[in-house]
Protein backbone atom coordinates (compact mmCIF):
# COMPACT_ATOMS: atom_id res chain seq x y z
CA UNK A 1 0.00 0.00 0.00
CA UNK A 2 1.52 3.32 -1.38
CA UNK A 3 0.77 6.01 1.97
CA UNK A 4 0.12 9.58 0.40
CA UNK A 5 -0.25 11.46 3.55
CA UNK A 6 1.11 11.61 7.32
CA UNK A 7 -0.21 12.62 10.65
CA UNK A 8 3.13 12.82 13.04
CA UNK A 9 1.74 13.65 16.35
CA UNK A 10 4.34 15.31 18.65
CA UNK A 11 3.50 14.15 22.40
CA UNK A 12 6.57 16.38 23.94
CA UNK A 13 5.37 19.36 21.94
CA UNK A 14 1.86 20.68 23.96
CA UNK A 15 0.18 23.56 22.89
CA UNK A 16 -2.22 23.80 25.99
CA UNK A 17 -5.42 22.75 27.22
CA UNK A 18 -8.95 23.02 25.21
CA UNK A 19 -11.16 25.04 26.67
CA UNK A 20 -14.67 22.77 26.16
CA UNK A 21 -15.91 26.07 25.90
CA UNK A 22 -15.07 26.45 22.22
CA UNK A 23 -17.98 23.50 21.81
CA UNK A 24 -20.00 26.06 22.74
CA UNK A 25 -23.32 27.43 20.81
CA UNK A 26 -25.95 29.81 19.69
CA UNK A 27 -29.71 30.07 20.13
CA UNK A 28 -30.84 34.05 18.95
CA UNK A 29 -34.70 34.73 19.74
CA UNK A 30 -35.80 34.14 16.25
CA UNK A 31 -37.61 32.17 13.98
CA UNK A 32 -37.86 28.53 14.45
CA UNK A 33 -34.86 28.47 16.82
CA UNK A 34 -37.07 28.48 19.72
CA UNK A 35 -40.41 28.51 18.95
CA UNK A 36 -41.04 24.94 17.65
CA UNK A 37 -37.75 23.90 17.48
CA UNK A 38 -36.31 24.00 21.51
CA UNK A 39 -39.71 25.74 22.55
CA UNK A 40 -43.07 22.99 22.30
CA UNK A 41 -44.77 24.39 25.28
CA UNK A 42 -46.08 22.18 28.54
CA UNK A 43 -49.33 21.39 26.73
CA UNK A 44 -47.73 19.80 23.38
CA UNK A 45 -47.58 16.52 22.63
CA UNK A 46 -44.37 16.59 21.76
CA UNK A 47 -42.50 14.83 24.47
CA UNK A 48 -40.73 18.23 26.50
CA UNK A 49 -39.13 18.50 29.68
CA UNK A 50 -41.35 22.12 31.40
CA UNK A 51 -41.84 22.81 27.43
CA UNK A 52 -38.58 22.29 25.83
CA UNK A 53 -38.39 19.51 23.75
CA UNK A 54 -36.41 16.83 25.20
CA UNK A 55 -34.88 15.38 22.43
CA UNK A 56 -32.59 18.47 21.98
CA UNK A 57 -31.71 17.97 25.69
CA UNK A 58 -31.03 14.18 25.38
CA UNK A 59 -28.75 15.03 22.09
CA UNK A 60 -26.82 18.37 24.00
CA UNK A 61 -26.45 16.09 27.09
CA UNK A 62 -24.61 13.37 24.94
CA UNK A 63 -22.40 15.89 22.78
CA UNK A 64 -21.73 17.34 26.44
CA UNK A 65 -22.65 20.98 25.25
CA UNK A 66 -20.83 23.53 27.50
CA UNK A 67 -22.40 26.77 26.82
CA UNK A 68 -25.40 28.17 25.13
CA UNK A 69 -25.28 31.82 24.29
CA UNK A 70 -28.71 33.93 24.72
CA UNK A 71 -30.77 35.65 23.12
CA UNK A 72 -29.06 37.21 20.33
CA UNK A 73 -27.29 38.17 17.92
CA UNK A 74 -29.14 41.77 16.52
CA UNK A 75 -32.22 40.37 18.65
CA UNK A 76 -30.22 40.73 21.48
CA UNK A 77 -29.67 44.95 20.99
CA UNK A 78 -33.40 45.24 20.78
CA UNK A 79 -34.22 43.06 24.03
CA UNK A 80 -35.70 44.18 27.49
CA UNK A 81 -35.21 41.02 29.94
CA UNK A 82 -38.28 42.23 31.74
CA UNK A 83 -40.73 41.51 28.89
CA UNK A 84 -39.46 37.73 28.91
CA UNK A 85 -40.39 37.22 33.37
CA UNK A 86 -43.11 36.32 34.99
CA UNK A 87 -46.34 34.48 33.87
CA UNK A 88 -46.74 33.44 30.25
CA UNK A 89 -50.13 35.00 29.57
CA UNK A 90 -48.93 38.33 30.78
CA UNK A 91 -45.81 38.64 28.87
CA UNK A 92 -45.80 41.75 26.04
CA UNK A 93 -46.01 40.98 22.00
CA UNK A 94 -42.94 42.80 20.71
CA UNK A 95 -41.87 43.02 17.11
CA UNK A 96 -38.71 40.70 16.42
CA UNK A 97 -36.00 42.23 15.03
CA UNK A 98 -35.97 39.29 12.41
CA UNK A 99 -39.26 40.70 10.73
CA UNK A 100 -39.18 43.80 12.12
CA UNK A 101 -43.05 44.07 12.93
CA UNK A 102 -43.34 44.17 8.95
CA UNK A 103 -46.60 42.50 7.80
CA UNK A 104 -45.03 42.15 4.53
CA UNK A 105 -42.03 39.81 5.80
CA UNK A 106 -42.88 36.11 5.25
CA UNK A 107 -40.62 34.78 8.34
CA UNK A 108 -42.72 33.08 11.20
CA UNK A 109 -42.80 34.90 14.64
CA UNK A 110 -42.36 37.98 13.79
CA UNK A 111 -43.80 39.18 16.94
CA UNK A 112 -42.14 38.02 19.89
CA UNK A 113 -44.83 36.28 21.98
CA UNK A 114 -41.57 36.16 24.67
CA UNK A 115 -42.93 32.95 26.16
CA UNK A 116 -39.28 32.20 25.96
CA UNK A 117 -37.59 34.06 28.46
CA UNK A 118 -34.73 34.37 31.25
CA UNK A 119 -36.14 31.72 33.21
CA UNK A 120 -37.06 28.80 30.00
CA UNK A 121 -34.03 29.58 28.77
CA UNK A 122 -31.98 29.12 32.43
CA UNK A 123 -33.81 25.82 32.90
CA UNK A 124 -32.95 24.42 29.27
CA UNK A 125 -28.95 25.24 30.20
CA UNK A 126 -29.31 23.49 33.66
CA UNK A 127 -31.14 20.38 31.84
CA UNK A 128 -28.42 20.16 29.35
CA UNK A 129 -25.56 20.79 31.97
CA UNK A 130 -24.46 23.96 30.42
CA UNK A 131 -23.44 27.37 31.16
CA UNK A 132 -25.43 30.01 30.06
CA UNK A 133 -23.78 33.29 27.99
CA UNK A 134 -26.47 36.22 28.25
CA UNK A 135 -25.79 39.08 25.64
CA UNK A 136 -26.74 42.68 27.02
CA UNK A 137 -28.92 44.88 25.33
CA UNK A 138 -26.19 47.96 24.77
CA UNK A 139 -27.96 49.95 21.75
CA UNK A 140 -31.69 50.75 23.63
CA UNK A 141 -31.45 49.96 27.35
CA UNK A 142 -29.74 51.90 30.27
CA UNK A 143 -26.72 49.95 32.00
CA UNK A 144 -28.72 49.96 34.90
CA UNK A 145 -31.00 47.21 33.35
CA UNK A 146 -27.73 45.44 32.20
CA UNK A 147 -27.29 45.08 36.78
CA UNK A 148 -30.70 44.51 36.75
CA UNK A 149 -30.51 41.51 34.70
CA UNK A 150 -27.63 40.03 36.64
CA UNK A 151 -29.25 41.27 39.81
CA UNK A 152 -32.08 38.83 38.18
CA UNK A 153 -29.54 36.00 37.22
CA UNK A 154 -27.24 35.58 40.22
CA UNK A 155 -28.28 37.38 43.21
CA UNK A 156 -28.55 34.20 46.16
CA UNK A 157 -31.64 33.35 47.35
CA UNK A 158 -33.69 35.71 49.57
CA UNK A 159 -31.31 38.35 49.18
CA UNK A 160 -32.99 41.18 46.92
CA UNK A 161 -35.90 42.21 45.63
CA UNK A 162 -34.99 40.65 42.29
CA UNK A 163 -34.16 37.31 43.99
CA UNK A 164 -37.42 37.03 45.53
CA UNK A 165 -39.07 37.84 41.34
CA UNK A 166 -37.06 35.09 40.88
CA UNK A 167 -37.94 32.75 43.73
CA UNK A 168 -41.22 33.46 42.56
CA UNK A 169 -40.67 32.87 39.16
CA UNK A 170 -39.66 29.39 40.03
CA UNK A 171 -35.80 29.53 40.79
CA UNK A 172 -35.16 30.30 44.34
CA UNK A 173 -31.20 29.27 43.80
CA UNK A 174 -29.41 31.98 42.01
CA UNK A 175 -28.62 30.65 38.26
CA UNK A 176 -24.83 31.83 38.64
CA UNK A 177 -24.31 33.35 34.68
CA UNK A 178 -20.69 34.18 34.56
CA UNK A 179 -20.29 34.93 31.20
CA UNK A 180 -21.95 38.26 30.01
CA UNK A 181 -21.90 40.11 25.92
CA UNK A 182 -21.61 43.56 26.34
CA UNK A 183 -23.77 44.16 23.36
CA UNK A 184 -23.36 42.40 19.76
CA UNK A 185 -21.90 43.86 16.49
CA UNK A 186 -21.63 46.98 18.25
CA UNK A 187 -20.13 47.99 15.05
CA UNK A 188 -23.52 47.31 13.10
CA UNK A 189 -26.56 46.34 14.48
CA UNK A 190 -25.95 47.10 18.06
CA UNK A 191 -25.60 50.64 17.67
CA UNK A 192 -23.39 51.74 14.87
CA UNK A 193 -20.88 52.61 17.12
CA UNK A 194 -16.75 53.84 16.33
CA UNK A 195 -14.38 51.65 18.38
CA UNK A 196 -13.34 54.39 20.83
CA UNK A 197 -16.97 54.91 21.54
CA UNK A 198 -17.97 51.74 22.13
CA UNK A 199 -14.76 51.35 24.32
CA UNK A 200 -16.75 53.50 26.74
CA UNK A 201 -19.81 51.85 26.47
CA UNK A 202 -18.47 48.98 27.00
CA UNK A 203 -16.67 50.71 30.57
CA UNK A 204 -20.04 52.10 31.37
CA UNK A 205 -21.64 48.77 31.09
CA UNK A 206 -19.12 46.63 32.73
CA UNK A 207 -18.10 49.06 35.66
CA UNK A 208 -19.12 47.59 39.10
CA UNK A 209 -21.54 45.39 38.42
CA UNK A 210 -22.34 43.52 41.63
CA UNK A 211 -21.01 40.11 41.17
CA UNK A 212 -23.10 38.41 44.32
CA UNK A 213 -19.50 36.50 45.38
CA UNK A 214 -18.91 35.87 41.15
CA UNK A 215 -16.16 36.99 38.91
CA UNK A 216 -17.76 37.68 36.14
CA UNK A 217 -16.72 37.19 32.66
CA UNK A 218 -17.28 40.41 30.30
CA UNK A 219 -17.05 39.56 26.70
CA UNK A 220 -16.50 42.42 24.33
CA UNK A 221 -18.37 42.97 20.99
CA UNK A 222 -15.61 42.34 18.53
CA UNK A 223 -14.12 42.51 14.86
CA UNK A 224 -16.33 41.00 11.91
CA UNK A 225 -13.36 38.82 9.94
CA UNK A 226 -10.53 41.37 9.21
CA UNK A 227 -11.83 44.59 10.83
CA UNK A 228 -8.31 45.21 12.51
CA UNK A 229 -9.31 48.62 12.70
CA UNK A 230 -11.74 47.75 15.00
CA UNK A 231 -10.05 45.77 17.76
CA UNK A 232 -7.00 48.11 17.61
CA UNK A 233 -9.30 51.07 18.15
CA UNK A 234 -10.90 49.77 20.81
CA UNK A 235 -7.77 47.86 22.54
CA UNK A 236 -6.27 51.19 22.25
CA UNK A 237 -9.21 52.94 23.71
CA UNK A 238 -9.33 50.58 27.21
CA UNK A 239 -5.81 50.91 27.71
CA UNK A 240 -5.59 54.42 27.40
CA UNK A 241 -8.02 54.55 30.13
CA UNK A 242 -6.37 53.46 33.50
CA UNK A 243 -5.66 50.31 31.33
CA UNK A 244 -9.26 49.35 31.67
CA UNK A 245 -8.63 45.92 29.22
CA UNK A 246 -8.24 44.10 32.92
CA UNK A 247 -12.42 44.55 33.43
CA UNK A 248 -12.50 42.58 29.41
CA UNK A 249 -12.29 38.36 29.36
CA UNK A 250 -12.96 38.01 25.86
CA UNK A 251 -13.05 39.47 22.38
CA UNK A 252 -15.92 38.12 20.16
CA UNK A 253 -15.62 37.48 16.62
CA UNK A 254 -17.71 36.93 14.03
CA UNK A 255 -16.99 35.17 10.98
CA UNK A 256 -19.90 33.59 8.37
CA UNK A 257 -18.72 32.12 5.24
CA UNK A 258 -20.98 32.89 2.26
CA UNK A 259 -20.18 30.90 -0.72
CA UNK A 260 -19.77 34.05 -2.67
CA UNK A 261 -17.65 32.24 -5.83
CA UNK A 262 -20.46 32.50 -7.80
CA UNK A 263 -22.28 35.21 -6.45
CA UNK A 264 -23.05 38.08 -9.36
CA UNK A 265 -24.61 40.60 -7.36
CA UNK A 266 -24.30 42.04 -3.61
CA UNK A 267 -27.89 41.38 -3.31
CA UNK A 268 -28.24 40.40 0.48
CA UNK A 269 -29.81 37.26 -0.07
CA UNK A 270 -28.68 35.82 -3.95
CA UNK A 271 -25.24 36.88 -3.34
CA UNK A 272 -25.06 33.93 -1.24
CA UNK A 273 -24.48 30.14 -2.68
CA UNK A 274 -27.16 27.42 -2.49
CA UNK A 275 -26.72 25.10 0.56
CA UNK A 276 -27.58 22.02 -1.11
CA UNK A 277 -27.38 22.95 -5.30
CA UNK A 278 -23.57 23.67 -5.24
CA UNK A 279 -20.76 21.75 -7.28
CA UNK A 280 -17.71 20.61 -6.34
CA UNK A 281 -15.75 24.26 -7.30
CA UNK A 282 -18.50 25.83 -4.67
CA UNK A 283 -17.19 22.94 -2.34
CA UNK A 284 -13.54 24.09 -2.13
CA UNK A 285 -14.49 27.69 -2.62
CA UNK A 286 -16.40 27.40 0.93
CA UNK A 287 -13.63 25.66 2.48
CA UNK A 288 -10.99 28.22 1.76
CA UNK A 289 -13.47 30.94 2.75
CA UNK A 290 -14.03 28.16 6.34
CA UNK A 291 -9.98 28.42 6.15
CA UNK A 292 -9.69 31.58 6.56
CA UNK A 293 -10.77 31.44 10.71
CA UNK A 294 -7.15 30.46 11.37
CA UNK A 295 -5.72 34.26 9.69
CA UNK A 296 -8.23 35.77 11.67
CA UNK A 297 -7.47 34.34 14.89
CA UNK A 298 -3.83 35.01 14.17
CA UNK A 299 -4.16 38.24 13.03
CA UNK A 300 -6.21 39.51 15.65
CA UNK A 301 -4.27 38.04 18.42
CA UNK A 302 -1.34 39.75 17.36
CA UNK A 303 -3.05 43.14 17.10
CA UNK A 304 -4.35 42.19 20.61
CA UNK A 305 -1.00 41.73 21.99
CA UNK A 306 0.40 45.07 20.76
CA UNK A 307 -2.09 46.40 23.79
CA UNK A 308 -2.56 43.83 25.98
CA UNK A 309 0.99 42.66 26.05
CA UNK A 310 0.40 39.52 28.72
CA UNK A 311 -2.39 38.25 26.74
CA UNK A 312 -4.91 38.14 29.01
CA UNK A 313 -7.82 38.86 26.75
CA UNK A 314 -8.83 36.05 24.78
CA UNK A 315 -10.83 35.49 21.89
CA UNK A 316 -14.35 34.35 21.59
CA UNK A 317 -15.73 33.20 18.05
CA UNK A 318 -19.00 33.53 19.54
CA UNK A 319 -20.78 33.25 15.57
CA UNK A 320 -19.27 31.09 13.10
CA UNK A 321 -20.55 28.95 10.28
CA UNK A 322 -21.58 28.96 6.52
CA UNK A 323 -24.79 30.89 6.11
CA UNK A 324 -26.02 30.27 2.29
CA UNK A 325 -28.93 32.21 0.06
CA UNK A 326 -32.86 31.54 1.27
CA UNK A 327 -34.82 28.09 -0.08
CA UNK A 328 -33.33 25.06 1.71
CA UNK A 329 -35.52 25.35 5.11
CA UNK A 330 -37.00 22.12 6.35
CA UNK A 331 -39.88 24.30 7.61
CA UNK A 332 -40.75 26.65 5.09
CA UNK A 333 -41.04 30.58 6.43
CA UNK A 334 -37.96 29.96 8.91
CA UNK A 335 -36.16 32.56 8.47
CA UNK A 336 -32.26 32.02 8.24
CA UNK A 337 -32.98 28.32 8.08
CA UNK A 338 -30.66 26.30 5.99
CA UNK A 339 -30.21 22.73 5.01
CA UNK A 340 -26.83 20.93 6.69
CA UNK A 341 -24.96 18.47 4.59
CA UNK A 342 -22.37 16.77 4.16
CA UNK A 343 -20.11 19.76 2.89
CA UNK A 344 -21.12 21.32 6.44
CA UNK A 345 -19.99 19.05 8.46
CA UNK A 346 -16.89 19.00 6.84
CA UNK A 347 -16.82 22.92 6.87
CA UNK A 348 -17.51 22.35 10.68
CA UNK A 349 -14.68 19.88 11.63
CA UNK A 350 -12.25 22.16 9.77
CA UNK A 351 -13.26 24.99 12.20
CA UNK A 352 -13.55 23.29 15.32
CA UNK A 353 -10.14 21.91 14.54
CA UNK A 354 -8.63 25.11 13.85
CA UNK A 355 -10.06 26.23 17.36
CA UNK A 356 -8.21 22.81 18.77
CA UNK A 357 -4.78 24.07 17.31
CA UNK A 358 -4.61 27.48 19.32
CA UNK A 359 -6.09 26.45 22.73
CA UNK A 360 -3.84 29.58 24.22
CA UNK A 361 -6.10 31.92 21.78
CA UNK A 362 -9.54 30.94 21.45
CA UNK A 363 -11.53 30.56 25.04
CA UNK A 364 -15.09 30.22 23.78
CA UNK A 365 -16.52 29.56 20.04
CA UNK A 366 -20.67 29.55 19.40
CA UNK A 367 -21.84 27.80 16.42
CA UNK A 368 -24.47 30.07 14.61
CA UNK A 369 -27.30 28.47 15.44
CA UNK A 370 -28.34 25.53 17.40
CA UNK A 371 -31.43 24.27 15.61
CA UNK A 372 -33.07 25.24 12.81
CA UNK A 373 -31.11 28.06 11.94
CA UNK A 374 -27.41 28.06 9.59
CA UNK A 375 -25.36 25.80 10.64
CA UNK A 376 -27.80 23.55 12.57
CA UNK A 377 -27.13 20.55 14.41
CA UNK A 378 -30.66 19.49 14.63
CA UNK A 379 -33.51 20.63 13.04
CA UNK A 380 -37.02 20.01 14.56
CA UNK A 381 -40.66 20.52 13.34
CA UNK A 382 -44.03 19.75 15.47
CA UNK A 383 -43.10 15.97 16.17
CA UNK A 384 -40.08 15.64 13.65
CA UNK A 385 -36.63 15.89 14.76
CA UNK A 386 -32.86 14.98 13.01
CA UNK A 387 -29.50 15.36 14.00
CA UNK A 388 -28.07 16.84 10.50
CA UNK A 389 -24.60 15.78 9.75
CA UNK A 390 -22.78 18.82 11.79
CA UNK A 391 -24.58 17.92 14.67
CA UNK A 392 -22.67 14.43 14.62
CA UNK A 393 -19.73 16.12 14.18
CA UNK A 394 -19.49 18.03 17.31
CA UNK A 395 -21.01 14.23 18.80
CA UNK A 396 -17.44 13.30 17.05
CA UNK A 397 -15.33 15.63 18.24
CA UNK A 398 -16.25 15.76 21.85
CA UNK A 399 -13.76 13.75 23.12
CA UNK A 400 -11.24 16.66 22.49
CA UNK A 401 -12.91 18.92 25.30
CA UNK A 402 -10.45 19.62 28.44
CA UNK A 403 -7.86 17.73 26.33
CA UNK A 404 -4.27 19.03 25.76
CA UNK A 405 -3.68 19.60 22.73
CA UNK A 406 -0.72 19.06 20.69
CA UNK A 407 1.43 20.06 17.90
CA UNK A 408 0.82 17.65 15.26
CA UNK A 409 1.90 18.05 11.36
CA UNK A 410 0.10 16.89 8.12
CA UNK A 411 1.49 16.36 5.14
CA UNK A 412 -0.30 15.48 2.10
CA UNK A 413 -1.19 16.33 -1.49
CA UNK A 414 -2.73 19.00 -2.38
CA UNK A 415 -6.13 19.36 -4.00
CA UNK A 416 -6.67 20.90 -7.68
CA UNK A 417 -9.21 22.58 -8.74
CA UNK A 418 -10.71 24.84 -11.52
CA UNK A 419 -12.02 28.37 -10.36
CA UNK A 420 -13.87 30.02 -13.67
CA UNK A 421 -11.21 28.29 -15.48
CA UNK A 422 -8.22 29.35 -13.58
CA UNK A 423 -6.49 26.42 -11.47
CA UNK A 424 -6.57 26.49 -8.21
CA UNK A 425 -5.71 24.75 -5.10
CA UNK A 426 -6.63 23.51 -1.24
CA UNK A 427 -4.88 21.50 1.19
CA UNK A 428 -5.10 17.97 0.88
CA UNK A 429 -5.28 16.97 4.86
CA UNK A 430 -5.73 18.95 8.43
CA UNK A 431 -6.90 17.86 11.68
CA UNK A 432 -5.40 18.07 15.13
CA UNK A 433 -4.58 16.24 18.06
CA UNK A 434 -4.86 16.43 21.75
CA UNK A 435 -4.43 13.74 24.95
CA UNK A 436 -6.38 12.95 28.04
CA UNK A 437 -4.22 10.64 29.99
CA UNK A 438 -3.53 7.72 28.02
CA UNK A 439 -6.04 8.33 25.48
CA UNK A 440 -4.84 9.99 22.30
CA UNK A 441 -7.48 11.56 20.09
CA UNK A 442 -6.85 12.60 16.16
CA UNK A 443 -9.36 14.59 14.77
CA UNK A 444 -8.69 15.33 10.49
CA UNK A 445 -10.77 16.51 7.89
CA UNK A 446 -10.06 15.11 3.55
CA UNK A 447 -11.51 18.22 2.06
CA UNK A 448 -10.86 16.02 -1.30
CA UNK A 449 -14.42 15.46 -3.14
CA UNK A 450 -12.77 12.55 -4.92
CA UNK A 451 -9.86 11.06 -3.85
CA UNK A 452 -9.22 9.07 -0.08
CA UNK A 453 -6.14 9.52 1.50
CA UNK A 454 -3.91 6.52 1.97
CA UNK A 455 -2.74 7.91 5.76
CA UNK A 456 -0.29 6.57 8.41
CA UNK A 457 -0.04 8.07 11.53
CA UNK A 458 3.25 8.51 13.32
CA UNK A 459 3.31 8.94 17.35
CA UNK A 460 6.30 10.80 18.35
CA UNK A 461 6.64 10.07 22.15
CA UNK A 462 5.14 6.58 22.99
CA UNK A 463 3.00 3.68 21.24
CA UNK A 464 -0.31 3.02 20.90
CA UNK A 465 -2.13 -0.54 22.24
CA UNK A 466 -5.72 -0.48 20.58
CA UNK A 467 -7.69 2.24 18.41
CA UNK A 468 -11.10 3.02 16.77
CA UNK A 469 -11.96 4.88 13.79
CA UNK A 470 -15.07 6.71 13.07
CA UNK A 471 -16.02 8.23 9.47
CA UNK A 472 -18.39 10.58 8.89
CA UNK A 473 -18.88 10.53 4.98
CA UNK A 474 -21.00 9.81 2.22
CA UNK A 475 -20.97 8.41 -1.46
CA UNK A 476 -22.65 12.00 -2.48
CA UNK A 477 -21.06 15.45 -1.38
CA UNK A 478 -24.83 16.73 -1.40
CA UNK A 479 -25.95 14.16 1.08
CA UNK A 480 -28.05 15.27 4.14
CA UNK A 481 -30.53 14.46 6.76
CA UNK A 482 -34.01 14.51 6.42
CA UNK A 483 -36.98 14.16 8.69
CA UNK A 484 -37.66 11.06 6.29
CA UNK A 485 -34.09 9.70 5.63
CA UNK A 486 -32.84 11.23 9.14
CA UNK A 487 -29.48 8.44 7.99
CA UNK A 488 -28.11 9.88 5.07
CA UNK A 489 -25.29 10.41 6.60
CA UNK A 490 -24.17 9.26 10.18
CA UNK A 491 -20.92 8.40 11.79
CA UNK A 492 -19.27 4.47 11.20
CA UNK A 493 -17.29 3.60 13.88
CA UNK A 494 -14.63 0.48 13.77
CA UNK A 495 -11.81 -1.15 15.33
CA UNK A 496 -8.47 0.54 13.72
CA UNK A 497 -5.36 -1.84 13.37
CA UNK A 498 -2.03 -0.56 15.29
CA UNK A 499 1.13 -1.33 15.15
CA UNK A 500 3.02 0.42 17.84
CA UNK A 501 4.03 3.78 17.21
CA UNK A 502 2.78 3.68 13.48
CA UNK A 503 -1.58 4.01 12.75
CA UNK A 504 -2.16 2.89 9.37
CA UNK A 505 -5.76 4.36 7.70
CA UNK A 506 -7.69 5.53 4.57
CA UNK A 507 -9.44 8.40 5.13
CA UNK A 508 -12.22 8.67 2.52
CA UNK A 509 -13.08 11.61 0.40
CA UNK A 510 -15.39 14.47 1.40
CA UNK A 511 -14.95 12.97 5.58
CA UNK A 512 -14.36 13.82 8.89
CA UNK A 513 -12.78 11.41 10.95
CA UNK A 514 -12.36 10.70 14.67
CA UNK A 515 -9.60 8.40 16.04
CA UNK A 516 -9.57 7.47 19.49
CA UNK A 517 -5.84 5.66 20.24
CA UNK A 518 -5.03 3.89 24.04
CA UNK A 519 -1.34 4.78 24.13
CA UNK A 520 0.26 1.40 25.89
O1 LIG B 1 -26.71 34.67 13.33
C1 LIG B 1 -27.46 35.61 12.64
C2 LIG B 1 -26.97 37.04 12.81
O2 LIG B 1 -25.70 37.20 12.26
C3 LIG B 1 -26.80 37.53 14.22
O3 LIG B 1 -27.99 37.97 14.79
C4 LIG B 1 -25.84 38.67 14.08
O4 LIG B 1 -25.06 38.88 15.22
C5 LIG B 1 -25.03 38.29 12.87
O5 LIG B 1 -24.92 39.33 11.97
Amino acid sequence: RSVDSRIEVLLDEPLGTISPNIYGHFTENLAGVFYDGIWVGENSKVPNVGGLRKAVIDHMRKIKAPVIRFPGGCFADTYDWRDGIGPREKRPRRPNFWGNGDPKQNVKHKYDPNEVGTDEFMHFCREIGAQGYLAANVRSLPAEQFQQWVDYCNSPAGSTTLAETRATNGSREPYKVEFWGVGNESWGCGGDFEPGQYAMEFRRYATWVPGFGMNLKFIASGPNVEDYHWTSGFFEAMQKRMGSLHMVYGWALHHYAWNLSRGKTNDWDKGKGEAVNFDATDWYELMKEGQRMEGLIEGHWQVMGETDHEHRVKLVVDEWGPWYRPGSEATPGDALEQMPTLRDAVFSGMTLDIFNRHPEKVAMANCAQLINCLNSLYLAHEDNFTVTPVGHVFDMYAPHQGGQSLRTIFSSPQVKYERDGTPATFWGLRGAASLTGKKLFVTAVNPDTSSPRESEIAIRGASAASGTLTVLSAPDIHAHNTFEHPDAVVPRRNELKVNGATVSLVIPPASVVAIELELS
